[in-house]
């Protein structure tokens, strides 16, 4: 919602130069400047800097971008952040310009939340220090469980007095809205009109979002007997500042560290993240008790590829560590599972034992999840053909999900010394497997939404907010708070319930619901799936195309805007600019890249050549779309360059020939690859048994040889003459 005008002034302002070393030390090196890369323990400077470009990169770990990326990730922001903080440094007024009357009052809904929770956060807080029962009860109980004065701070607990209105009355004095108190869930409103606070009598963990504002509360009773009585944790419901399956329990106070360490620890609780910061391992976030959503995956990938999962050693625990993780690998994250010793919880765990211990412990028995998993399905199956089968399938179908073909294929390799299994086998059945994992992974995730959706409904019935089914008459007897609540892992302390006839709004829902707490790991669906054609040569052939792909579209960013000189029919001279023409002289041959990005990016290059001013290096490099900026900067980077002793000058790469040749390089490549195709379907048996249809390929097959014939003597020519 930030102007392209103001990201331009803020880019243009915001020399890289200047950005970088605030945090790096640079020095001279020819044009560019160099020091040692911020995102890697780097020994020798392999940051550089490239003023001219306006980019930075290390050519070690591959990390940089141009000033805002730079920005995003030394501080760990999201790009709207990393732009106000450039703002704010240049003196450049950042205004969220263009909000409609809709998107402003959402917005201005959303700030007094904020500002409702963080007042909040404080009161409870302040309670804790100052009132006698927040002492007494509130802080006794964070102490009597060890927990020291500077986690406390750190985490922002606190306490809720065990009254009905002290919160309301309170923050209504101090001028606080009702209206926001109710939506951030702090109170609700009853059938009667009385406004009531959610949190009496609980010590209290406030929700930071990834920048740091109070998204929302959990609130957990203070005595530990507590099974079956009252229910343990109540969570904020969701609201338009907090959905639960998107934000993750400490990743505020996490994230620095995970960045360093390249690393996470994902936990189930609260208080397990606290006891480790305690013990001194801060790269840590819970999933409070549910499975991780595909949003979760995905924000704690903006930070870390590796991922550790923390687990009780106890059966409920290797349960969970089954379930729930291929999305993880799908989402291409390294999985590796921890399993504690039986009974300990990283909480107790983290008490026991000093940093360096637990350090070494999670050195020693951290397992990569796909080994793990085979072992323990192994174990399982002992020596029965039956069984081994099925876990043989279900092993393959989570290496089948992994994203990159270099990683499956070394799985395949390890499990098929692992479960004697010829590789090929293994092979063959992964690639039939990819196309089902998908639909599976993708309804997994469906599932996951309904049942965030079903539990925040569930919620608000129990307090009664909106009383469908008459949920008042339980909350008026027990405060809406001894209905169990539904926690799909492992259930600690309440018995997963369905909920009673009525409860679900849709089949879907219902069959969501139980798809979820069957009480088995879902058996992959193979039978029923079609297996699909098998894409690894044609991945390969892709490879090469979108090689040539990536030098036009180098050209592109450097140069779209620039004029190159061409000849009409008649043999007059004419200027285009170069991405129009590289657009149109594709267009005509009704060919489109192969990489969707590229092909976004050239056509949006082409729909923008009329802006004033167009630049295109500066567009893409600029470019809100991540993708575009990240691709910019690798294609502005010199790395693809030949080599080191044939540096291109830009008149020879805008010479007119040179983007002529390149496209017809790209045909050749193209034709080359159907005529690949037209031999593999000639050699098919149901098409050799078919002879209209054969006859008709290989005249296709005929033509196209020989057009391939005419551009090899073309640009055999082209090659001589230059
Ligand atoms: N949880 C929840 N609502 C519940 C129960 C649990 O949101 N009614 C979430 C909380 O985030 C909790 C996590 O699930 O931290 C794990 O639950 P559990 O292991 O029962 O809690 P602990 O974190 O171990 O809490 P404690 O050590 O205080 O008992
Ligand atoms: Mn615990």
């Amino acid at each position: 919602m930030i102007s392209q005008a103001i990201i331009d002034r803020i880019l243009d302002t915001a020399n890289i130069e200047s950005v970088v070393s605030e945090y790096v030390t640079l020095r001279r090196a020819g044009a560019n400047l160099k020091g040692l890369c911020p995102f890697h323990d780097d020994k020798t400077p392999s940051f550089m800097v490239s003023p001219a470009k306006g980019i930075c990169k290390c050519f070690a770990c591959g990390e940089g971008g141009n000033a805002v990326q730079f920005i995003m990730k030394i501080e760990q922001v999201g790009y709207v952040e990393a732009l106000k903080l450039l703002g704010k440094k240049y003196g450049i007024e950042v205004e969220e310009k263009e909000l409609t009357p809709e998107q402003r009052q959402s917005q201005n809904e959303r700030e007094a939340m904020f500002a409702v929770n963080e007042w909040a956060s404080k009161y409870y807080n302040e309670l804790m220090q100052n009132d006698i029962d927040g002492r007494t009860l509130g802080l006794n109980y964070f102490r009597s469980r060890g927990f020291r004065d500077d986690i406390i701070a750190k985490f922002r607990l606190g306490y809720s007095l065990d009254k009905w209105d002290a919160l309301y009355k309170e923050a209504i004095s101090k001028g606080y809205k009702e209206e926001f108190l109710v939506k951030t869930g702090l109170c609700f409103k009853r059938e009667n009109g009385q406004v009531t606070d959610k949190y009496r009598g609980r010590v209290m963990f406030p929700w930071f979002n990834v920048s740091g504002k109070i998204v929302a509360f959990g609130g957990r009773v203070l005595d530990s007997r507590t099974k079956g009585v009252s229910q343990k944790y109540i969570n904020s419901s969701e609201s338009i500042i907090y959905s639960k399956g998107r934000e993750l329990y400490g990743l505020y106070q996490a994230k620095k560290q995970i960045n360093k360490e390249d690393r996470v620890f994902m936990v189930e609780g609260y208080t397990d993240v606290l006891s480790m910061h305690q013990c001194g391992i801060e790269n840590v976030v819970a999933n409070s008790g549910t499975a991780l959503s595909e949003a979760q995956i995905r924000l704690l990938h903006r930070f870390t590829n590796n991922i550790t999962l923390l687990y009780d050693g106890d059966e409920a625990g290797i349960h969970a560590a089954l379930r729930g993780t291929d999305m993880l690998l799908a989402e291409g994250m390294n999985v590796k599972i921890l399993l504690l010793p039986d009974g300990d919880d990283p909480d107790s765990f983290a008490r026991k034992h000093n940093a360096t211990e637990f350090k070494e412990y999670v050195e020693q028995h951290q397992t990569d999840f796909i080994i793990f998993k085979t072992n323990l399905l192994l174990q399982d199956a002992g020596r029965d053909p039956l069984k081994k089968a099925k876990l043989t399938q279900d092993i393959v179908y989570s290496i089948s999900v992994i994203p990159e073909e270099i990683i499956r294929a070394s799985y395949i390799h390890e499990c098929s010394e692992l479960l004697g299994i010829e590789e090929a086998v293994l092979l063959r059945q992964t690639q039939k497997d990819r196309a089902a994992a998908f639909e599976r992974i993708k309804k997994e995730q469906e599932q996951e939404k309904l049942r965030a959706q079903y539990l925040d409904r569930r919620e608000k019935e129990q307090q009664g907010v909106t009383t469908p089914q008459g949920a008042s008459a339980t909350e008026a007897s027990n405060n809406g708070e001894t209905t169990p609540r539904v926690t799909p892992n492992g259930g600690t302390q309440t018995e997963v319930s369905a909920p009673a006839s009525g409860g679900f709004s849709s089949p879907e829902e219902e069959e969501a619901f139980y798809a979820l707490h069957g009480d088995d790991f879902p058996p992959p669906p193979h039978e029923e799936q079609q297996p699909i054609l098998i894409e690894t040569k044609k991945s390969k052939e892709d490879a090469r195309l979108i090689g040539i792909e990536q030098m036009i579209m180098r050209l592109i960013v450097r140069y779209g805007e620039q004029n190159v000189t061409k000849q009409d029919e008649e043999g007059n001279d004419f200027s285009i600019p170069l991405a129009r023409f590289v657009y149109e002289d594709l267009s005509a041959d009704n060919i489109t890249f192969r990489s969707e990005l590229y092909a976004d990016m050239l056509i949006d290059c082409v729909n923008h050549l009329g802006d004033d001013n167009f630049n295109a290096s500066r567009f893409f490099r600029n470019n809100p779309k991540l993708d575009y900026s990240n691709e910019a900067v690798e294609l502005l980077s010199e790395r693809y360059q030949l080599s080191k002793g044939q540096v291109m000058q830009p008149e020879e790469e805008l010479a007119p020939d040179y983007i002529t040749h390149m496209l017809f390089d790209y045909k050749f490549a193209i034709i080359e690859d159907l005529l690949r195709q037209y031999q593999t379907q000639l050699a098919d048996p149901t098409i050799t048994r078919d002879p209209v249809r054969s006859n008709e390929i290989l005249t296709q097959y005929m033509q196209l040889s020989d057009t391939q014939r005419r551009i090899a003597k073309l640009l055999g020519e082209r090659v001589f003459i230059r």
